[in-house]
């Protein structure tokens, strides 16, 4: 693991027994950042990353709340530590997350052998907080109600080695009806400039090659700050030297626009990748959802785009079942999908969230019809990326090398700068890191198999 601001952590003694900790990370990858950050913080007080949970002095859970599933998943997996706890009564399990800035002290009582819950807004804390159990032996609450404008920096640990990501912005200010994020995670704040700036160029000195800017919608950047917007930002971001691809996520359509486009299609780093969520292809239902945009401003939308960048790749988020949704409004959502031809879509069931404005709109589906609607969406979308991935057949493409492929380990794993995924038989020369040349041969919904071009 590559380790950051190493500088600020304490010095061990080498005698002294070694103290492990996990952390088991639900959601986006704002939470996989925070875990990021967790990480770099028990570091710094001479705990060790161990996968191992029977060996674990501290457990952390990072949680998502932002679909019922997501809940059900992790209160089980809260429920598994119940024995570890039993075990090793020292142990230290802790709830961090959105799941935490929701349910706060309700979970202690939902399952009493947790030891601290910890909010979004608290993440920076951790270190305190862990004194605080260790010495009141109690349960530690930190849930704060609103965000300090912005978090101080903390020691991180990251991940990967190749490919990190770097928060442009805190919090939703969009109040999309279905969804709970704004509730979770606070009013927007962006970081300042120049900070995202350091930590990109100290990313690339540590051998890092591609950022991914991150944010609940990257195109507010600068909004409150007025210090310098998105596109300022990509195309700052776009001068520095040592990284070679540039990434960012989520956008909101109504607030794409052709400032961003312009940079994005001058920029030499910043990848032809665009995450575009629609939700639905309903007018009826975009309006309920408090999107925004209409249908029509979204393809005028993507035509821009596709002019200005033939080769972009588009994408997008769905969710079927929202309160309303009639088999008519759903067959528009397919035929949408059909005329925009999306290289891939994250389909998801509409989750009542209570607290949002959706969860008490009449006509709530049953998850029955819900389930049918996915179905068919996913049938119909699976079709469409295997006929655009088809087009790349025999065709080289620029290949960022991630690692040996999961289920092969004679064969690469690598990215496109369009977002997709390549799998080729080994060859010795390639280096995790490199950028690489890939023909390829055979293309499938998910993935593009292909030769290394020498
Ligand atoms: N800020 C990002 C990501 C939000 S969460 C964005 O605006 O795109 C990621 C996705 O989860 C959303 O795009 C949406 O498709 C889905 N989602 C959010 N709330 C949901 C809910 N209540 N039920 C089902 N899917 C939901
Ligand atoms: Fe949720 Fe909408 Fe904000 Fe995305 S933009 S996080 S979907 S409220
Ligand atoms: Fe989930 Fe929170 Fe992200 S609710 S999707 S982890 S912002």
């Amino acid at each position: 693991m590559k380790t950051e601001s190493d500088n600020t952590y304490s010095t061990l003694d080498q005698n002294s027994p070694k103290k492990f900790f996990t952390t088991i990370t639900y959601g986006c990858q704002m939470n996989e950042n925070d875990s990021e950050r967790l990480s770099g913080q028990l570091k710094s007080i001479g705990y060790e990353y161990s996968d191992n949970l029977e060996e674990a002095a501290i457990i952390l859970i990072n949680t998502c709340c932002v679909r019922e599933s997501a809940e059900k998943k992790i209160y089980g997996k809260i429920g598994e530590l119940k024995r570890l706890k039993a075990v090793n009564p020292n142990l230290i399990i802790g709830i961090t997350g959105c799941m935490a800035q929701k349910d706060r002290d309700k979970l202690f009582k939902k399952a009493p052998h947790i030891d601290l819950v910890m909010g979004t807004h608290n993440v920076h804390q951790l270190v305190e907080l862990i004194k605080e159990v260790e010495e009141s032996k109690g349960k530690v609450l930190a849930v704060w109600e609103q965000a300090e404008r912005l978090a101080p920096n903390v020691p991180t640990v990251r991940k990967g080695q190749i490919a990190a990501w770097v928060p442009i912005m805190y919090g939703c200010n969009n109040f999309c009806t279905y969804c709970i994020v704004p509730y979770v995670r606070g009013r927007e704040r962006s970081r300042p400039l120049q900070d995202i700036i350091d930590e990109i160029k100290q990313l690339g000195d540590n051998g890092f090659k591609e950022i991914t800017l991150l944010g609940q919608n990257v195109n507010s950047y600068g909004k409150d700050s007025q210090e310098a917007d998105f596109a300022d930002l990509l195309q700052a971001v776009d001068k520095i030297t040592n990284v070679e691809r540039i990434r960012y996520m989520t956008s909101h359509p109504r607030d794409m626009n052709a400032k961003v486009i312009e940079v994005i299609r001058t920029s030499k780093k910043i990848c032809e990748q665009f995450h575009l969520p629609i939700q639905s292809g309903s007018d009826t239902i975009l309006k309920k959802m408090n999107r925004g945009y209409t249908t029509q401003y979204y393809r005028e939308l993507v035509q821009q785009i596709r002019t200005a960048i033939p080769d972009a790749a588009i994408t997008t988020d769905l969710i079927v079942g929202f309160p309303g949704e009639t088999d008519e409004l759903f067959e528009e959502t397919l035929e949408f999908i059909k005329s925009i031809q999306y290289d891939a879509a994250y389909t998801f069931l509409y989750s009542q969230r209570s607290g949002t404005p959706a969860a008490t709109m009449p006509d709530q589906l049953p998850l029955a019809v819900k389930k049918e609607r996915l179905q068919r969406l996913m049938a119909a979308q699976n079709d469409i990326s295997l006929e655009l991935n088809k087009r790349l057949e025999g065709c080289t493409v620029e290949v960022l090398v991630e690692g040996l492929s999961k289920t092969d380990q004679n064969k690469w794993m690598g990215r496109t700068r369009t977002n997709k995924i390549v799998i080729w038989e080994k060859r010795g020369t390639e280096q995790v890191g490199q950028l690489v040349q890939v023909n390829i041969s055979t293309a499938q919904t998910w993935l593009l198999k292909g030769t290394l071009v020498e």
